[in-house]
């Protein structure tokens, strides 16, 4: 039976139920667009949605892989709806996303979660009509997490928001970090077709999406595997081209693969966001080689030296992992030395997990988890200040401001991110969020900076 079958079969089934789906994202941005399709495909056979899981007839849990933690808490969801099926033995409960890519994950939910009904891997979302009937024909546990060449150009979705779109112009990759997981549970580059991202985009601004966030494990390398496609600078000014007011964001930038024809086309680009995310996880040589990074320090610091010749100013963060297998004492006094020197916005800082079937997992770890922690609390307390300090020198500036959600500790106040990407908060009622605003910066705090709307 194809898809389409199935999704017929599905509707025909449901047809005098219209039973209630909850699906819940984690991770990346990629897994919640991926969780985006899943709800279109779920919407396409008839159901409709609740945000209460006590309510749900159908449970799909769309997990992540990239740290321990993350696996740990959905296996704690997992456990807890042991509960919600026995009071409801109809309810069907679907496990999909990098967690379970993993076959030794997949198989230890069919051992030892029961009450799991089926579980997709990151290519089979197109596969979840098919999974869906297998348990409406009484199936105990269906799974599939095999690998096609998909992308799912035909799913449906069901956008979380109605101004702010994430759009995957590739999925997997092809760097093999010795710490990440991703290319064993997304496999390896495969870029969307140009025409298919640009009709998109065209599609979302008619629609009055105001910011697009462009998504791919490395979208520098966007284009490599496809002949005679456009390499991501020229994508970028491709979708800069189209008419209409909104921002272009992107995630992530590979440090190796961050070229100067890059950064002028984020220069040249008006719609293109003045910040770039640049993760550089250490900045210790050693264990940028040991990561398998294929850049060193210096070289990093020569992109960072090109974008700030062109404006002193402009916003960078970066992802840093903190306790890789054997980091010493000087290891992580570099990757200090280095975040002293970037002055990065914002860092987003991991303590590293140990993910099985990667390269760095064979390592003899003999970093002690109290050190790991010391460490991390230094980085943090470190960061706090540069971000505090760097803040300042946005005051007195205007900022256009794309309000997103009301402040959550600010009464009357509301929330959004510059074009600079920078959290501000002002004085505001609700109904500015999904519009963009002109705000007056006058104070800078170590999360956001505060303004007025001019
Ligand atoms: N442990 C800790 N952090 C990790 N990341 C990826 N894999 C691991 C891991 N095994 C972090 C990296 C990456 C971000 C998305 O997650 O910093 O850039
Ligand atoms: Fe995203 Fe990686 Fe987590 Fe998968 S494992 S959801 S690709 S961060």
């Amino acid at each position: 039976m194809n898809n389409n079958d199935a999704v017929l079969e599905i509707r025909n089934i449901f047809s005098d139920r219209e039973p209630k789906a909850y699906v819940r994202s984690f991770g990346c941005q990629l897994n919640c667009s991926d969780g985006e399709k899943i709800k279109g495909l779920l919407g396409e056979m008839g159901c409709t949605f609740t945000d209460d899981e006590k309510d749900a007839d159908i449970i799909i849990l769309n997990t992540c892989a990239v740290r321990e933690n993350a696996e740990d808490r959905v296996f704690g969801i997992i456990g807890s709806m042991k509960k919600l099926k026995e009071l409801k033995p109809s309810l069907i409960i679907g496990i999909s996303g990098c967690m379970t890519a993993q076959s030794h994950i997949a198989e230890k939910i069919r051992k030892s979660y029961p009450q799991v009904d089926f579980v997709m891997g990151t290519y089979a979302i197109n596969a979840l009509p098919k999974l869906l009937l297998d348990c409406l024909n009484g199936v105990k546990f269906s799974a599939d997490i095999s690998e096609y060449d998909d992308f799912s150009e035909t799913v449906p979705q069901i956008r979380d928001s109605s101004f702010k779109a994430s759009v995957p112009i590739m999925f997997g990759c092809n760097n093999f970090c010795t710490y990440c997981i991703v290319p064993y549970v997304r496999g390896r580059e495969r870029s969307r077709r140009s025409q298919d991202i640009i009709s998109e985009v065209k599609q979302l601004v008619r629609d009055g999406y105001k910011e697009i966030m462009l998504l791919g494990q490395n979208v520098n390398s966007y284009g490599n595997d496809r002949e005679c496609e456009m390499s991501f600078p020229q994508l970028l000014r491709a979708i800069n081209d189209i008419e209409g007011d909104f921002i272009i964001r992107f995630m992530s930038s590979h440090p190796k693969d961050a070229s100067k024809e890059l950064i002028d086309a984020i220069f040249d680009c008006e719609k293109a966001a003045k910040h770039l995310h640049l993760p550089v996880q250490s900045g210790s040589d050693e264990m940028l080689k040991r990561m398998n990074r294929r850049y060193t320090a210096e070289k990093y610091l020569e992109i960072v030296d090109y974008i700030r010749s062109r404006d002193s100013d402009f916003s960078l963060t970066t992802d840093i992992i903190v306790g890789f297998p054997n980091e010493s004492d000087e290891d992580f006094e570099a990757t200090l030395d280095l975040i002293k020197r970037v002055k990065y916005d914002n860092i987003y800082s991991f303590i590293y997990s140990k993910r099985t079937g990667t390269k760095a997992a064979e390592i003899d770890d003999h970093t002690d988890e109290e050190t790991k922690g010391q460490r991390m609390r230094r980085l943090l307390d470190i960061q706090r200040d540069i971000s505090t300090e760097g803040y300042k020198r946005f005051i007195g500036r205007k900022m256009r401001v794309l309000v997103d959600d009301v402040s959550k500790k600010r009464e009357g106040y509301v929330s959004g991110k510059s074009d600079e990407g920078m959290s501000v908060e002002f004085e505001g009622s609700s109904s500015l969020i999904g519009q963009f605003a002109e705000v007056e910066i006058t104070d800078a705090m170590n999360w956001a900076v505060i303004g007025k709307m001019v």
